[in-house]
């Protein structure tokens, strides 16, 4: 690990760190039972496991004072009506804040609280989004061709909860209708681990 000031650059193509640590792979089996369209799940999966989203890491110490940042990549495509999104999580020291830039692509953040609040913002190149402490977080692509790119820093000692998402969901999903996104309540919430 680097002990002095150190830099990358992202304007390689396809938005791939000059640098790197780890590069993590997301496929659809690790998505078991967050896709409101479960039989679709079940038929892609039999066929094939695509991968959905990339993660390009910058290892640091998880320790208070530290600042973990990195790239993360979710590519285009659907699964039914929804769209390719990250497992999504709560941070294990839940009162942690995390900054999110976006590089590239069209997208939404779906954002909400163990007390039932939720957001869903906008993700496009140039904005920034603040997830608040106390916030899980999940990044969905609804681009048909492109890939959705976004830069992430937060602090080191956060750690990651993904055992709440992985049992209950998300309160609200992102489907395409019409060829247009739309934001709907998530009839399976609370029993997603339940095939
Ligand atoms: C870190 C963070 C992002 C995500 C990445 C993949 O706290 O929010 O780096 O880790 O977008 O999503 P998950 O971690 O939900 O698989
Ligand atoms: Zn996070």
């Amino acid at each position: 690990m680097k002990a002095v000031p150190f830099t990358f650059e992202i304007d390689s193509p396809d938005f791939i760190p000059s640098t790197y640590d780890n590069h993590i792979q997301r496929r659809l089996s690790s998505m078991k039972g967050q896709y409101l369209d479960q039989d679709t799940y079940a038929s892609l999966l039999a066929e094939a496991d695509p991968l959905l989203y990339e993660v390009y890491e910058l290892q640091r110490p998880t320790v208070p004072g530290e600042l973990l940042h990195g790239i993360s990549i979710v590519h285009p495509g659907k699964v039914g009506s929804e769209y390719y999104m990250t497992k999504g999580h709560f941070h294990e020291v839940l009162e942690t804040g995390e900054v999110y830039y976006c590089l590239k692509g069209d997208g939404f953040m779906v954002m909400e609280t163990p007390e039932g609040e939720w957001a869903v913002e906008a993700l496009y190149p140039g904005r920034v989004l603040y997830v608040l402490p106390r916030w899980a977080h999940r990044s969905v692509n609804i681009s048909s061709d492109e890939d959705l790119v976004t830069f992430f820093i937060y602090p080191g000692n956060a750690g990651h909860d993904y055992g709440t998402i992985e049992k209950k969901g998300f309160r609200k999903l992102v489907l395409a209708r019409d060829g247009q996104p739309e934001i709907v309540d998530n009839p399976r919430w609370g029993q997603a681990a339940r095939p």
